[in-house]
C-alpha cells in the first residue's frame, strides 16, 4: 500500500480526528510562509514587526504590514487543500480544526463548500495565533471584527478603540506573547481524545501550537504528516507524505472513487 492509502484508510476509519495547520496549508494560494528561503521571516525581522515592544515603538510601521498582508490574504482564495479540509468537515462533524494561521482561507473555504455567505459558519476553527482580521484594544482589551482599509498615513489615522480611543492593534499572537489560554486548552483536549493528527503545512518549530502533533501522538493518536520537507514532528509520524498540500490532501481525504 502506498503512503497515500495508507493515510486515506486511517483518515476514513477515524472516529476523531485533530487536524493542526500552518503557513504551508497557504502557500499554494500565493501567501508567503514565514521560515524558508522565500519565507516572510527572511525579508523582515520578527522584533521589528511582530512584538508589543515592536507596536509601541512604532505603530504606524507595524499596522502597515499587517495592513499588506491583509490585503496578500484578501487578494488570494482558497486552494484545493483548504476546500478538501473543509469537505472533509462538512462530511464529519466530530473534526476538529486548529491552525496556527491568521489568514481566514479556512473559513472561506468552509463557506464555499457549506454554501454559506454569511461570515461564520457554525464549524469553529481554533485559531492559535489570532487573525488577520480582527482588533484588540491595547488599553481595554476590547477585541472585534475588523476588515476596513487602515489609513496609515500616520499614527493620528489608524484605528482606535470605540470604547476607550486607545490604539486598536491586530488580534494576532507575538513574539513574547502568551496564546489563549482556553483555545490552547480547547485545542490540547482535542489533541489528546483524537485517534488521528493530521499535521499540515507546519515547520512544527513554535511552541506550543507544534505541542498539538505531540499530545496527540503520545495520547495514542496516528500521526499523519503532509510537508514537502521534514520536520521536527516527522519522527513521529506513522505516514508522511511528502507531497504539496494542495495535492496530497484532495485524494487523501476526498471521497472514494469506488
Ligand atoms: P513556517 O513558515 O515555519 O513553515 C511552513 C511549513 O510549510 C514548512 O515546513 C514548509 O516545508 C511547509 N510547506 C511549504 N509549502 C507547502 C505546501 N505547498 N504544502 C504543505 N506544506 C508546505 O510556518 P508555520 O509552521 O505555520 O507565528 O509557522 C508557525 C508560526 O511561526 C506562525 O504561526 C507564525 C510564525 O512566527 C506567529 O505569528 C505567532
Amino acid at each position: 500500500m502506498t503512503a497515500t492509502e495508507t493515510a486515506r484508510r486511517v483518515l476514513e476509519g477515524s472516529s476523531r480526528a485533530v487536524v493542526l495547520t500552518g503557513a504551508g496549508v497557504s502557500a499554494e494560494s500565493g501567501i508567503p510562509t514565514f521560515r524558508g528561503d522565500d519565507g516572510l521571516w527572511r525579508d523582515y525581522r520578527p522584533e521589528e514587526l511582530a512584538t508589543p515592544a515592536a507596536f509601541a515603538r512604532d505603530p504606524r510601521l507595524v499596522w502597515e504590514w499587517y495592513s499588506w498582508r491583509r490585503q496578500t490574504v484578501s487578494d488570494c482564495d482558497p486552494n484545493p487543500a483548504h476546500l478538501a479540509i473543509a469537505r472533509w468537515m462538512l462530511h464529519r462533524p466530530e473534526v476538529l480544526l486548529v491552525t496556527q494561521n491568521v489568514d481566514d482561507l479556512h473559513l472561506r473555504a468552509l463557506r464555499a463548500v457549506s454554501g454559506e455567505s454569511d461570515r461564520e459558519t457554525d464549524r469553529e476553527i481554533l485559531r492559535l495565533h489570532g487573525s488577520l482580521f480582527r482588533v484588540r484594544c491595547t488599553g481595554c482589551a476590547h477585541g472585534a471584527p475588523h476588515r476596513e482599509p487602515v489609513e496609515v498615513r500616520d499614527e493620528s489615522s489608524l484605528p482606535r478603540c470605540p470604547r476607550c480611543e486607545e490604539l486598536l492593534r491586530p488580534d494576532v499572537v507575538w513574539f513574547g506573547e502568551s496564546l489563549d489560554r482556553d483555545l490552547l486548552e480547547r485545542a490540547l483536549t482535542g489533541a489528546r481524545e483524537a485517534d488521528v493528527c493530521l499535521v499540515v503545512g507546519t515547520s512544527a518549530v513554535v511552541q506550543p501550537a507544534a505541542s498539538v502533533a505531540t499530545v496527540a501522538k503520545q495520547a495514542g493518536a496516528s500521526l499523519i504528516e503532509v510537508n514537502p520537507e521534514e520536520t521536527p514532528v516527522s519522527d513521529l509520524a506513522d505516514v508522511s507524505l511528502r507531497s504539496a498540500a494542495g495535492e496530497a490532501l484532495p485524494t487523501v481525504l476526498g471521497p472514494s472513487d469506488g
